[in-house]
């Protein structure tokens, strides 16, 4: 029996879901993907649950228009499949603190940034580069996080480094910390399947 029974809340293309599937399917990463929900009906992470054969849901305020509704129906596919490990992923809307009290620090973020700096509710897609940028850093990197009630402000689980050039844009710098999250963020799971870091 896998240690981690995974599902995935993600809004877009879904690609750090990919490289975590992937991590599974090579056997580096003892895990089971159970269930991937998305906000967005068009986000190509729904096409890639299809293409892997994992559950998927749509759930957005168009389908249950009140936040009681939809923090139901987010509970009720997550335990209906049985996951115990909430991977947040690129998911651009705000958990609440109901779901995030149900599966009490078992829920992960990853953000593209070097946390604390440049998190916060507007600090998401490439404002997080420009701001990095324009601050004229030296490094950025990535931050697994556990997610509390707070943007951001979860107890930190790991990080990484990449370096910052002063010709970068904000897309040119966001390939460069995405090939890193890629990678960061499976190997994280792994340290807590193992219980190398505990949640
Ligand atoms: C990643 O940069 C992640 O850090 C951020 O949103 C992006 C999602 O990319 N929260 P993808 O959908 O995993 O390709």
């Amino acid at each position: 029996m896998p240690s981690l029974h995974l599902a995935f809340l993600a809004s877009h293309s879904g690609s750090n879901v990919q490289s975590i599937l992937n991590a599974i399917k090579k056997k580096l990463l003892d895990a089971k993907p159970c269930v991937i929900i998305s906000n967005n009906s068009k986000a190509y992470v729904l096409e890639r649950a299809k293409i892997e054969n994992i559950p998927s849901y749509h759930i957005s305020s168009l389908k249950y228009p009140e936040q009681e509704q939809r923090d139901s129906a987010i509970i009720e596919h997550l335990e209906k499949h049985n996951a115990d490990t909430i991977v947040l992923a690129g998911y651009m809307k705000k958990l609440s603190s109901r779901v995030i009290e149900h599966f009490k620090g078992r829920v992960l973020n990853i953000h593209p940034a070097l946390l604390p700096k440049y998190g916060g509710d507007s600090m998401y897609g490439m404002a997080v580069h420009q701001a990095v940028i324009d601050a004229k850093e030296i490094e950025s990197g990535a931050t697994v996080h556990l997610v509390n009630s707070e943007y951001d402000k979860g107890r930190i689980l790991a990080q990484e480094i990449v370096p910052v050039f002063p010709d970068d844009s904000p897309e040119i710098l966001a390939a460069r910390v995405l090939a890193v999250e890629h990678q960061i963020y499976w190997r994280t799971l792994e340290k807590i399947a193992k219980g190398e870091i505990e949640i």
